[in-house]
């Protein structure tokens, strides 16, 4: 696989305020010593809560901003000595984008084109901007009309007039409904089918697991894990849980005759079994049965990348 992103201990101070150093402290450390690549062709995701240090990753990776210490190579150029020929390929989606007012979307795209020695509205391979983005029938409105989904999908729109190799997405879908999220899922991957290779930052486990062909989790500056995420949740000892409820009182036990059951938590009426995997539970089913055991409410949870997160850093996501 060719790799157009590589990173090699990289790491982002900022100055503290003096005010508000700690025990003297005098540097924030953002970015603490990470390192990874991105295949092309692939979505990559940053996940993590906020101040993990993803915009900084992506800001350093952009050219927006300088690391401290560290190498980065994007499309097999120095992101500090190339910078100039590195914004020429890759795209990006900055947060809270704003736009000058009184242009249509259109103008506002032309007007982004020219900034490039590119075919006017040139997007993808086969198709304008605003086509790709669904917003041809707004081409003629301004940026203000549009809802918060729409604002996104047109600054994706933006980021994509020079063609880009690598497009950049920072927390695209963050603050928008779930029909808009979505919807702007469906437009990421349709841009990453084109070719695109995209990297992206979410503070949304699910966001990840449905996108990302690999994903970085993130937290206070460090990569804690990097894999497929259903690799992730493989890994984890426990992936499956089956509940159900028995009409009457049974003996725990009765589930340690079978291999597959990992732990029991049995409180009557309600039984908790966690599981290897999936296709565990028939064996569970078949042994209720066996044993005449009445049971309704059964129930199924499989383990998502929240579960993972709990795992590395002992706290549920989300929680400060
Ligand atoms: N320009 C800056 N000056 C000082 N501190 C910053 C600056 N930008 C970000 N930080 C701090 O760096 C840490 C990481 O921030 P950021 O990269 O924005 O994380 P994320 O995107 O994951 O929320 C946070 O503690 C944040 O407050
Ligand atoms: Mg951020």
């Amino acid at each position: 696989m060719e790799k157009v992103i590589e990173i090699q201990n990289l790491t982002k101070t900022y100055p503290l305020a003096k005010k508000l150093g700690r025990q003297g402290n005098k540097f924030l450390t953002a970015v603490n010593g990470i390192s990874f690549s991105v295949e092309k062709g692939e979505i990559f995701g940053l996940l993590g809560p906020n101040g993990a240090g993803k915009t900084t990753t992506l800001e350093i990776i952009e050219g927006l901003k300088r690391q401290t210490s560290g190498k980065v190579a994007i499309l097999g150029l120095d992101n500090i000595a190339d910078a100039e020929e590195v914004k020429k390929r890759i795209g990006v989606q900055l947060q809270s984008s704003q736009y000058l007012h009184h242009l249509s979307l259109k103008e506002l795209l032309d007007l982004f084109s020219s900034f490039y020695k590119q075919p006017k509205g040139a997007g993808t391979n086969s198709t304008s901007p605003l086509q790709v983005v669904n917003l041809e029938d707004k081409a003629s409105e301004e940026f203000a009309s549009l809802s918060g989904g729409q604002k996104q999908r047109f600054a994706i729109a933006v980021s994509l007039v020079n063609r880009p190799e690598i497009l950049f997405l920072d927390e695209p879908t963050t603050g928008l409904d779930p029909a808009a999220r979505r919807s702007l899922w469906g437009l990421i991957k349709k841009i990453n089918a084109e070719g695109i290779t995209i990297v992206l930052t979410t503070h949304y486990m699910e966001e990840a697991e449905f996108l990302c062909h690999h994903v970085a989790i993130m937290d206070q500056g460090k990569i804690l894990e990097i894999d497929q995420p259903k690799k992730l949740i493989d890994r984890l000892s426990e992936t499956t849980q089956v509940s159900f409820f028995t009409e009457g009182r049974i003996t725990p036990e009765l589930f340690t005759a079978l291999p597959e059951v990992k732990k029991i938590h049995a409180s009557y009426p309600k039984v908790i079994l966690e599981i290897s995997s999936l296709d565990k539970i028939s064996a569970i089913v078949n042994l209720l049965k066996k044993e005449g055991i009445a049971f309704y409410g059964f129930m199924v949870k499989t383990a998502t990348l929240e579960d993972v997160y709990l795992e590395l850093t002992g706290k549920e996501y989300g929680e400060e």
